[in-house]
């Protein structure tokens, strides 16, 4: 795209920055006992990584312009992620690429109860700074969101798009920013206060002291301060609670519970929390939907996601399934 230009409304692109890694995957009869030797039903690989997770929902939704920024591997036994990603038509134009063979997870899925149990190795890979950031031409891109991670980076690029954002005419034309808070430590709260949209954690939530969904997104809600430059607002919480739905609350700090549907089977549940994620991005997005309708929508995606191996069969997923 043209550096000159600004990209009509409807071509700018939604960017998901953070990790793409290896999924090596197991599919287990059932969770194998210690120090056995065992054969799986089926064993595959897979790009995963939340963020690269979430472009290819985005994608399989139909969402058109679609970018994963995040550091890649140069490593020639790695180069199916990046073809995977230019096969899905996931932009990876403005990423940065190290020698080093990229973080994998071993993971077991458990035919028996549907869980997914997931060893993650990452011995040092090169995290995104600020420069890598920057590398992004604001003016093409209509969504920003960030893996909750390298807070120092993020926070820094996260003001260039606030000053970005207070010199645009058309509040329409605003960037949006959402934010993934999943790992367990404090220093990424900072992340979610800059945000417009902060997906909180389950795990997080409980490690901050919070028992249910109310008290986990309320807390956080209070804990914030308002952005002044953004009429004091603070950012819509919305906090995913297993298999019963989600909390949220939006930025005027009305609480609503949104319960998801039951699945009847759990075929793969990797991924199903990014899927979530994207889904509700989507539907706030393109489908220009409210808070809860986008976390009502997120839930049905996910709940059609559980029942399919991958993340293929969402481009069939249609609202009333
Ligand atoms: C799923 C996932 C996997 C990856 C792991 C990294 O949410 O992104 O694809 O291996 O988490 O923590």
């Amino acid at each position: 795209m043209s550096k000159s230009a600004k990209a009509a409304p409807e071509q700018r692109r939604i960017v998901c920055v953070g990790m793409c890694v290896l999924d090596v995957i197991h599919v287990v009869e059932q969770y194998p006992e210690e120090d056995t030797d065992k054969r799986c039903l089926s064993g595959y690989l897979q790009r995963g990584g939340n963020a690269s997770n979430n472009c290819t929902v985005l994608r399989q939704l139909s969402a058109p312009q679609v970018e994963f920024l995040g550091m890649l591997s140069g490593s020639a036994a790695f180069g199916f992620l990046q073809e995977d990603c230019r096969k899905r038509n996931i932009l990876i134009e403005n990423c940065p690429s190290t020698g080093m063979d990229p973080p994998f997870s071993s993971v077991i899925l458990n035919k028996a109860t549907g869980s997914r149990t997931i060893i993650h190795s990452n011995p040092g890979f090169p995290s995104l700074e600020y420069e890598h950031l920057k590398r992004l031409d604001l003016k093409n891109y209509s969504w920003v969101h960030f893996e909750g991670r390298n807070p120092e980076s993020v926070l820094k690029f996260i003001q260039d798009i606030r000053n970005y954002n207070k010199k645009l005419t058309n509040p329409k034309d605003h960037i949006r920013i959402s934010v993934d808070l999943e790992k367990m430590k404090e220093e990424i709260l900072a992340l979610g206060e800059a945000a417009d949209f902060v997906f909180l954690g389950k795990d997080l939530a409980i490690h901050l002291g919070c028992n249910d969904p109310a008290a986990a997104v309320m807390s956080l809600y209070d804990r914030f301060n308002s952005q002044s430059e953004l009429d004091d607002t603070k950012p819509a919480i919305i906090c995913p609670w297993g298999a019963e739905g989600a909390g949220c609350v939006d930025p005027n700090g009305k609480y609503t519970f949104v319960p998801s549907k039951p699945v009847s089977e759990i075929v793969d549940s990797l991924g199903a929390g990014d899927t979530f994620c994207a889904a509700v991005i989507y539907a706030l997005q393109k489908l220009q939907k409210s808070l809860q309708e986008a976390v009502h929508f997120g839930h049905a995606v996910a709940g059609y996601k559980l029942g399919h191996r991958g993340y293929d069969a969402i481009k069939d997923f249609h609202q009333g399934k």
